[in-house]
């Protein structure tokens, strides 16, 4: 019910986190929870986008800033060579295509900058025309801080579900 509520990006980039992964250990354990931090802040901001909770600017800029310290480089050394081990749900081309899984970890944390710089843009209704291809360029902070905060939240959440699609089983 929730997912048609908050739109397909946001319902991929929350799947599994329900899923037991009590034997998990280790960086993998480690990236596992780090994911389900993320996940907790975009459920926390989701709702708000999305009109069914009143917007709150800070919260959306607090929760931006944990995105942004689970996002980039850092994200990337959370899945070293070799760390392929169970119950991990990452594909094997996550060490095979190693240049676009590091590209779409640091556009999450740019849009995730985006995000926490727009967050005094109230949110807006968008079709899909009115939001930038994520496979196209990147969008600069500067232009999405000008946007409503819907815009660079359908980034982050793009981002999440384009690797997603991609990298998990
Ligand atoms: C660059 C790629 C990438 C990005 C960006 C990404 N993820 Fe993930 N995510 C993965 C991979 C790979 C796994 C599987 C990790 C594993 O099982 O070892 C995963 C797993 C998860 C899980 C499951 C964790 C568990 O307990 O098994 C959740 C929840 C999750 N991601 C949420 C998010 C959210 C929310 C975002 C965006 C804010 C996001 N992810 C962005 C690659 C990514």
């Amino acid at each position: 019910m929730y997912k048609q509520l908050i739109g397909l990006s946001v319902a991929i980039a929350m799947t599994s986190a329900a899923f037991a992964h009590g034997g998990a250990t280790g960086i993998v354990k480690q990236r596992m929870d780090e994911m389900g931090a993320m996940s907790k802040s975009i459920k926390a901001i989701a709702p708000m986008i999305k009109g069914t909770a009143p917007y709150d600017a800070e919260t959306v800029r607090n929760n931006a800033k944990i995105l942004q310290q689970h996002a980039g480089e850092h994200m990337v050394s959370l899945f070293p060579q070799g760390s392929d081990q169970a119950p991990t749900d990452a594909k094997p081309n996550v060490w095979e295509e190693q240049e676009a899984f590091g590209a779409i970890a640091t556009k999450l944390q740019h849009y995730a900058v985006a995000l926490e710089s727009s967050a005094d843009n109230p949110p807006q209704k968008l079709d899909k025309s009115q939001l930038p291809s994520f496979e196209g360029p990147v969008v600069s902070v500067d232009a999405l801080a000008e946007k409503s905060v819907s815009v660079s939240f359908g980034l982050v959440a793009k981002s999440c579900s384009t690797c997603h699609t991609k990298f998990r089983r």
